[in-house]
């Protein structure tokens, strides 16, 4: 007998998914037969375009894809996102310089996984997206949190970034556009964070996921192209998962100096080796293809996001700045907590969640889960009918409070 633990620290120290299992909870409830709106997962409710699916039903008959292929991806690919790289932000990279993974997720675990020593420190912008803090924990680093709010549009500024570095800061996470805000960085500000990170020494892993999905005057702009001095020390983080509507088929790729690559792909040899051919062919249509798709769905995306600001700002207590990117809203609700709804005072924004999901049927994911309690994301990648009656229960709900 030995008195040593079941499961290691390292891996006891993670908690799952906060938005995985609000959607989870959601997909459950619904199943029960209950009228549940989810609001949870950042999942375009689009089907895959059908020129990428027929690709990949082409490939499913072709003996090659059947067998084992170089782990760090096919070779046809990797041009393929070098090409689309140069089309879509300017950046000229080899494909060498590039590695395709199990979605952008296994991209961010093996940036961290190659980069980070125990104790190296990494400045994670919160509201943050909730894996960074749990890859960057998994690979021994420490999060430093710098944490914005509603009233810069969660946009944070070279000073306060400034504030978090210390002499153990390795590494940079920058997000534009963001998940969980939306908020999408002006490329004046990217060339000024840019610049302080190349100043300083330190590293980028910069996730360019929603790099299509931009709203009316905002622009995306990639850092690595604003401030070319940084490339060198840049990890570009990439999917197909939210452009085109792929979030099943997981491909992602990071795009990074040679070194760091090849690291990268040594420990992606051990872990997983080749993302399945199947949907890497899927994912070379997809990125060799035109963005028409992509453009219709942000159009949907658009008219969406109008909807959801305008009809959350109507609730008393509730303050959501416009969103310029992705496909979320995270409106405070710090004026509706403590008020008395149904019988009870939720206190905190993961409260007021769960008595969303209860009484009005409808799940959206707590501030709790991206380092920012009193607030609510909601994704709004989903059909207009239900949006309206989404948001509508939403208004009804908290439109009680006293
Ligand atoms: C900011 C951001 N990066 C990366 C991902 C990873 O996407 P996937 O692993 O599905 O490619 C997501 C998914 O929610 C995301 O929001």
């Amino acid at each position: 007998m030995t008195d040593r633990p079941r499961i290691s620290a390292r891996i006891g120290g993670i908690s799952e998914s906060a938005t995985l299992a609000v959607d989870a909870k959601a997909k459950a409830m619904k199943a029960a037969g209950r009228p549940v709106i989810g609001f949870g997962a950042g999942e375009p409710d689009f089907p895959t375009p059908d020129y990428i699916v027929e690709a990949a039903v082409q490939a499913c008959r072709e003996p090659r894809f059947h067998r084992y292929t170089p782990a760090g991806g096919l070779p046809e690919l990797k041009e393929a996102l070098a090409a689309k790289t140069l089309r879509d932000s300017g950046y000229e990279v080899d494909p060498a310089q590039i590695l395709v993974t199990n979605g952008g997720k296994q991209a961010i675990y093996e940036a961290f996984a190659t980069l980070l020593d125990p104790g190296d420190e990494v400045i994670v912008i919160a509201p943050y997206w909730t894996t960074y803090p749990e890859s960057i924990k998994l690979a021994g680093g420490v999060p430093r949190y710098v944490v914005t709010d509603e009233t810069t549009g969660y946009l944070a500024t070279v000073e306060q970034l400034e504030a978090a570095r210390t002499d153990r800061s390795k590494v940079l996470v920058f997000v534009s556009p963001s998940n969980p805000t939306g908020a999408v960085y002006p490329p004046e500000q990217v060339r000024e964070i840019g610049r302080w990170a190349a100043e300083h020494g330190l590293w980028v892993l910069t996730d360019e996921i929603y790099e299509h999905l931009v709203y009316g005057d905002a622009r995306f702009t990639s850092l690595p192209v604003e401030v070319p001095e940084l490339a060198d020390r840049t990890v570009v983080v990439n999917g197909v998962a939210k452009t085109y509507a792929m979030t099943g088929w997981r491909v992602g790729w990071i795009i990074g100096p040679k070194d760091v690559v090849k690291a990268a792909g040594n420990l992606q040899s051990h872990a997983t080796s080749n993302v399945a051919n199947v949907s890497q062919v899927a994912a070379l249509a997809a990125v060799s293809g035109d963005l028409s798709a992509v453009g219709e769905m942000r159009t949907a995306f658009d008219r969406r996001r109008q909807t959801i600001v305008r009809m959350l700002n109507e609730i008393p207590g509730v303050l959501c700045p416009e969103p310029q990117g992705a496909f979320y809203a995270y409106p405070s609700v710090k004026g509706v907590l403590g008020k008395e709804i149904r019988g009870r005072r939720p206190q905190t924004s993961a409260e007021l969640a769960e008595l969303v999901l209860e009484q009005a049927e409808v799940a959206v994911v707590p501030g709790e889960a991206f380092g920012t309690p009193g607030y609510l994301r909601l994704s709004y990648a989903l059909g207009d009918a239900d949006l309206a009656e989404g948001v509508g229960r939403l208004q009804k709900l908290l439109g009680e409070a006293g």
